[in-house]
């Protein structure tokens, strides 16, 4: 499951980036590029684990993960901007 800090918790789909979770509940994330180059789409990750597609090559620091390429491998808790 996807925690969202004050959102609600949306279920992670199988084959589909974190990102496209999010959007198919309908909720606003912001994106660009969708491959890990811009960082439009940094996240904070309050807790769990993701796995990246491949490794993201925007900068972000240690609390922030890429939705755009990454799946999540546990529960997790992340804050939207
Ligand atoms: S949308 Fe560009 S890094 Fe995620």
């Amino acid at each position: 499951m996807i925690h969202i800090q004050q959102h609600k918790t949306v279920p992670h789909l199988p084959q589909r980036t974190l990102l496209e979770s999010i959007e198919d509940q309908k909720i606003v994330v912001q994106f660009h590029c969708r491959e890990g180059f811009c960082g439009a789409c940094r996240t904070k990750l309050r807790s769990g684990e993701v796995e990246y597609t491949s490794f993201p090559l925007a900068y972000i620091d240690d609390d922030e993960i890429l939705p755009c390429c990454c799946y999540p491998l546990s529960d997790i808790e992340i804050e939207l901007a």
